[in-house]
C-alpha cells in the first residue's frame, strides 16, 4: 500500500471533505459516486460535504441563471437520501466566499506546468475548445479543488481508485503552500471507495449530450420507459433464443441494483432463455423503483417547503463559515499578511 492510501491511525482525528460538481440534477453515477459514501462516513467521521456550484459553472457560466434552482435540487436531494446535517456540516461551495480566498492563494503558488500536466485537462481540452469551456476557470479547476479541501482541514477525501493521482495535485499545492510558509495544513489523502462505473442507459458513457441519463429521482413512468428502451444482447432476437448477460447493459444494471438472487436470476434465466427480456427489464425496473421511492418523495417534500429547506441550507453554511474563517486566518497568521 503507497503511503497516498496509507491506513488511518487511531489518534489521528479524521476530517473528511468531498464535493459534488453539479450541473442540473444528480443521476445515478451520483448515488455510486458520493451518496452512498457519504451515508457511511457520516457514521464515523467527522464530515463536511459541499454542493460545488463554482465548480459546475466552470462550464455552465453561460446558464448561471439557472444555478440557484439546481443548488436547491441537489441540496434537498442530498437531504432525502439520508446525509444527516445533524452528523455532518452540509453547504453550498459559493455561500462560503472563504473557499475563493483561498483559490487565490493556492493558485499563486500553482506551477502552470502542474495543471497542463492534469490527464482529464489534456483529454478534456479538444472538447473543451468546442464547446466555449477553454478557459482559465475550468483550468484552474484543480486548485479549487484543493482550496476546498484544504479549507476544512480535511485530512481524508473519498475517491474511487481512478481518482487518487487526482487527488495527488491536491497533496502536492498543500504541500507547496507548507513548505513556503512554514505551516502544517494536513495533506489530504485518499479515503479507497468503492465507485462502480455507471454507464448510460444504452451502454455508452453516461452523457447529457448522449441523452442516457438517469436521474436518481426519475420519476416511476419515465423510468420504465427508459428501461424499456434498453438494447439487450443483440443475438437474442427470440424470446426462445439463449441470450449472454455479459454483453447486455441491462445486466450491468441488475449487478448495480439487484440483489445476488436476482442477478443470478438473470445469469440463469437469460442463458436458459427462461426468462424474456421483458421480465428481466421489469424486474430491474421494481428493484431501482423500490431504492428511489421514498428519496424521491421526501425529496419532492423538501422542495415544497422552501422556508424549511432554505434554513438548513443557511444554517450548514453557517457552520461551514465557521471552519472556514478558522482556516483562512491560521493560512494569512503563517504568510504573514495578518
Ligand atoms: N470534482 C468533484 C466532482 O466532479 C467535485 C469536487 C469539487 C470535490 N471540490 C471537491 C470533490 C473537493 C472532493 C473534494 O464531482
Ligand atoms: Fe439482457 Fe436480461 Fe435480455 Fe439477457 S434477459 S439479454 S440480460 S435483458
Amino acid at each position: 500500500m503507497d503511503q497516498n492510501t496509507s491506513p488511518v491511525v487511531s489518534s489521528e482525528k479524521i476530517r473528511v471533505m468531498s464535493g459534488i460538481r453539479a450541473t442540473g440534477k444528480l443521476h445515478v453515477g451520483h448515488y455510486f459516486g458520493a451518496l452512498k459514501n457519504w451515508l457511511e462516513l457520516q457514521k464515523q467521521h467527522q464530515c463536511f460535504f459541499g454542493v460545488m456550484d463554482w465548480h459546475g459553472m466552470t462550464t455552465a457560466y453561460k446558464k448561471v441563471d439557472e444555478v440557484p434552482a439546481w443548488n436547491r435540487d441537489v441540496f434537498a436531494e442530498i437531504l432525502a437520501w439520508g446525509v444527516d446535517p445533524q452528523k455532518c456540516t452540509l453547504f453550498v461551495q459559493s455561500m462560503v466566499p472563504e473557499h475563493l480566498e483561498l483559490f487565490m492563494i493556492f493558485a499563486n503558488l500553482t506551477p502552470m506546468g502542474w495543471l497542463e500536466r492534469v490527464p482529464t485537462w489534456k483529454d478534456a481540452e479538444e472538447e473543451a475548445k468546442a464547446n466555449d469551456t477553454h478557459n482559465l476557470g475550468r483550468f484552474a479547476y484543480p486548485v479549487l479543488q484543493a482550496a476546498d479541501i484544504a479549507m476544512y482541514r480535511a485530512n481524508r477525501v473519498p475517491v474511487g481508485q481512478d481518482q487518487v493521482a487526482h487527488l495527488e495535485l491536491s497533496r502536492e499545492i498543500v504541500r507547496r503552500f507548507n513548505h513556503l510558509y512554514k505551516a502544517k495544513l494536513p495533506e489530504p489523502q485518499a479515503l479507497l471507495t468503492d465507485t462502480p462505473l455507471v454507464p448510460g442507459m444504452d451502454g455508452r458513457k453516461m452523457s447529457k449530450s448522449y441523452g442516457n441519463g438517469l436521474d436518481l429521482t426519475e420519476d416511476q413512468k419515465s423510468l420504465e420507459k427508459k428501461i424499456k428502451g434498453m438494447p439487450t444482447d443483440p443475438q437474442r432476437v427470440k424470446r426462445e433464443d439463449r441470450g449472454e448477460p455479459t454483453v447486455c447493459n441491462v445486466y450491468h444494471f441488475h449487478k448495480l441494483f439487484s440483489s445476488s438472487e436476482d442477478v443470478q436470476w438473470v445469469e440463469t434465466g437469460c442463458r436458459s432463455a427462461g426468462i424474456g427480456c421483458g421480465d428481466c427489464k421489469g424486474k430491474l425496473a421494481e428493484n431501482i423503483n423500490n431504492l428511489v421511492k421514498e428519496p424521491r418523495e421526501k425529496k419532492k417534500e423538501l422542495l415544497n417547503q422552501a422556508q424549511r429547506l432554505d434554513s438548513i441550507i443557511l444554517d450548514g453554511v453557517d457552520r461551514a463559515r465557521k471552519e472556514a474563517q478558522l482556516t483562512l486566518k491560521i493560512v494569512k497568521e503563517k504568510m504573514k499578511l495578518i
